[in-house]
């Protein structure tokens, strides 16, 4: 039981001020960084059309090659959108005890960790953020870290009331990956619906995600994380050395653009690599949605196509980074109630502040929970 009581409130009016971590307190650019272990899969699941869990592979996709110059805002009109809400952590914490009635307890023993990828993916690129600052709710129970995005109200509604120019630009991403899978191995599409373009995969419903949970360790922390994979390539096996990302981005046109992409291939490349995605199929689109090329990158080989240039990131800097936070983290919280709930707050350019939340804001933490069913 991780519900918080009142006893949170008496730790916030200590005098001590909010103990914080700066990058450049692990910016040592000489010493090695915290091994990362190829992550392995616990178990998956799938979210129906209807958003309901389930232990089943029903909305694991195949990957195909996707027709020449697909056309992404076809059949925007029928897309199936899921609000955007904030991204809680209950499906996870349910695939985890499912996996420990499946699985050997020794390999769901011991862990240090347990978030969406999403999140590990926003604290390791953290050291190159340059724009976007975030929040964490944080528990420790039993030794484990729990990790939740934390959106405030405004944050929440300003991500649905986003313009339609913004939207459909979207929409293409979930296009690009209709076009690129199928629902069974090796199976071309056929269209369904009258005026479908060819290899159409079937209209948007963005409710339905396939998500795997895998084990994997970071220096001396073991971690569970999950999180939703795209499609696989040829037979499901249960490994992930089959998993394909799909993305799209827009066309280079010059200089500007390519470092634009540049940056953000450090995102396309933890997002993968933390599930132990081996391949990211880029759709190159234009402004209107015209997608005029493909191209394959294999995730290890990411790091090297920006390095030795001046907008050059460094994974070891974030595992690097990513091993500070969880030694400060863990010294901070280590010790104390499991009823109290943390909050990281990161600023970019900066580093991160954690304090805890008084009572009335793990209330307004619990209403959340609430609302969505996790307690
Ligand atoms: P893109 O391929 O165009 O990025 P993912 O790539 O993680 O599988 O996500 C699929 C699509 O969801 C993305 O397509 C994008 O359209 C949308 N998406 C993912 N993360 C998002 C975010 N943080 N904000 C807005 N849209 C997002
Ligand atoms: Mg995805
Ligand atoms: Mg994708």
């Amino acid at each position: 039981d991780c519900r918080p009581t009142a006893k949170a409130r008496k730790r916030s009016r200590s005098p001590t001020g909010n103990p914080h971590l700066a990058f450049s307190a692990s910016a040592s650019l000489t010493e090695k960084p915290p091994a990362f272990q190829q992550p392995t899969q616990l178990i998956s699941f799938s979210y129906t059309p209807e958003r309901v869990l389930e232990f089943t592979d029903s909305a694991l996709r195949y990957f195909v090659d996707p027709p020449r110059n697909a056309q992404l805002s076809h059949a925007y009109d029928r897309w199936e959108r899921r609000p955007e809400g904030r991204a809680r952590i209950d499906g996870l914490l349910c695939a985890l005890s499912a996996a420990r009635a499946k699985r050997h307890p020794a390999l769901l023993a011991g862990f240090g960790v347990v978030a969406w990828r999403g999140v590990i993916t926003r604290i390791l690129t953290a050291p190159y953020e340059e724009r976007e600052g975030w929040d964490l709710n944080v528990m420790y129970v039993d030794g484990v870290l729990y990790f939740e995005e934390h959106l405030s109200e405004a944050r929440l509604r300003e991500k649905n009331d986003i313009e339609p120019r913004h939207r459909i630009q979207t929409y293409f991403g979930y296009a690009f990956e209709s076009y690129c899978t199928s629902d069974s191995p090796g199976a071309t599409n056929v269209p369904q619906t009258p005026g479908d373009p060819p290899g159409w995969g079937g209209d948007v419903n963005t409710n339905v995600q396939w998500c795997s949970v895998v084990r994997t360790k970071l220096g001396d922390t073991r971690m569970v994380i999950g999180g939703e994979v795209d499609c696989v390539r040829g037979k499901y096996t249960g490994a992930t050395d089959t998993f394909v990302e799909l993305k799209t981005s827009l066309v280079i046109r010059g200089p500007h653009d390519e470092v634009k992409f540049e940056k953000k291939l450090l995102k396309f490349y933890m997002q993968s690599f933390l599930l132990g995605v081996p391949e990211i199929l880029v759709g190159f689109r234009t402004p209107a949605g015209q997608v005029t090329t493909t191209q394959v990158f294999k995730t290890v080989e990411i790091p090297r196509l920006v390095r030795g240039k001046p907008h050059a990131w460094d994974p070891a800097v974030c595992l690097r980074w990513g091993g500070a936070f969880l030694d400060f983290l863990q010294a901070h919280v280590k010790g104390r109630p499991a009823t109290d709930v943390w909050r990281v707050r990161f600023t970019p350019g900066t580093g991160v502040e954690l304090r805890v939340l008084d009572a009335a804001e793990v209330k307004d933490v619990v209403a959340e929970e609430e609302r969505v069913g996790f307690l």
